[in-house]
């Protein structure tokens, strides 16, 4: 019988992954380290048995609707928003993520940004380098204070209750807001229920975005939502780009609505260079690297390898999103 055909859509993995996937299935390994153009996923999911993603490839049902052989998507991400999970379904594609493996590591990248805008690190580090570092004098940096502050997390699923576990050692009380109560971490992690969204924006210092894109987060911080941070706040967003709607980001960082922004992803990506939110100093970004430790980046790899190969060879399947697929293959 013919060996299934994967096609892992970057070359950059880890080798260990295409030899993993090697032992199972024919790889196709796609030479490049952008997102395919979408004549090309299309033309893959007539070609391919199984596609090893990244969480910004757009498979849609167009792609869905007309794959002739696409049996199993193994996103190498937690977040799923990138592919249309009900056109996925009822052609009987299974769709799986990486929950849990990258927990810890996005919530370290999450106090990364806090702090550094915080403590002004990444702007002290370009005014050092272009030069300007000519006296002592440390009033252009003074900071804002972590310790004592109040958190909000937005979304207290796996990674809020990593970044909740982290701000009890900066001494922070911590306030969270989610689709549902949660007792058991409340009571572990010394959290507590905001109650609503109003009094999380207006009781946090610093705010967490920590929730899936779906068509109840999109656009979930606009000019009403920062007019009811304190002045003092910030934001940092862990999530995905369209949580916010940016130009009103923009408005509020500029007129100093809120003290500052940290975000590690933004809509689109890559953030084109002529964004005016690239203007501003009250600004801290990074390229959508929340997980992106070494470790984690190859175990988000690895693990995706692995559920795509269960798919394909009827072995149980971890981490599968859309359970129901089962039913239409
Ligand atoms: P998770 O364990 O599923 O947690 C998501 C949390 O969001 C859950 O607590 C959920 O509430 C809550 N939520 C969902 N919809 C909501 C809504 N409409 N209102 C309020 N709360 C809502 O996922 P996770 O592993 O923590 O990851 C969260 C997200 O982070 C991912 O989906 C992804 O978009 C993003 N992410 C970004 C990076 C990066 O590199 N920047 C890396 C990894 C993940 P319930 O528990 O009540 O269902
Ligand atoms: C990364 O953004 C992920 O969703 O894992």
């Amino acid at each position: 019988m013919a060996r299934p055909s994967v096609w892992l859509m970057r070359d950059y993995h880890d080798p260990k992954i295409e030899a993993y996937l090697s032992e199972h299935c024919e790889v196709v390994v796609r030479q490049s380290n952008i997102t395919p153009p979408h004549e090309d996923i299309v033309k893959m999911a007539s070609e391919c048995d199984g596609f090893l993603p990244e969480g910004i490839d757009i498979i849609d049902a167009e792609v869905l609707d007309s794959a002739s052989r696409l049996k199993v998507i193994g996103n190498r991400a937690v977040g799923t928003d990138n592919v249309d999970i009900p056109a996925a379904t009822r052609n009987g594609v299974i769709l799986t993520n990486t929950p849990g493996i990258l927990q810890d590591a996005c919530a370290d990248m999450t106090f990364a940004l806090l702090l550094s805008f915080a403590r002004q690190v990444t702007r002290s580090d370009r005014a050092i380098r272009a030069g300007k570092w000519t006296v002592f004098d440390q009033t252009p940096y003074l900071g804002l204070d972590a310790y004592n502050k109040t958190l909000g997390i937005f979304g207290f699923g796996g990674i809020g209750q990593k970044v909740a576990r982290r701000a009890a050692g900066f001494d922070m009380r911590v306030i969270y807001y989610s689709r549902s109560r949660k007792p058991e971490a409340e009571a572990e992690l010394g959290a507590e229920w905001a109650g609503d969204m109003e009094t999380l924006l207006r009781e946090s210092d610093y705010l967490c975005l920590h929730c899936p894109l779906t068509d109840e987060t999109r656009g979930l911080m606009g000019e009403e939502e920062f007019a009811m941070m304190k002045p003092a706040s910030v934001l940092v967003n862990m999530a995905r780009g369209p949580v916010v709607q940016q130009e009103a980001l923009y408005e509020a960082l500029a007129a100093n609505v809120i003290a500052g922004a940290a975000i590690d992803v933004t809509d689109p990506e890559p953030i084109p260079l002529d964004d005016p939110l690239l203007t501003l100093e009250n600004l801290v970004i990074t390229p959508h690297i929340g997980s992106a430790s070494a470790a984690t980046f190859t175990a988000m790899g690895m693990m995706a390898a692995r559920s795509i190969v269960a798919a394909l060879t009827g072995e149980p399947v971890e981490n599968m999103v859309n359970p129901e697929a089962l039913a239409n293959r």
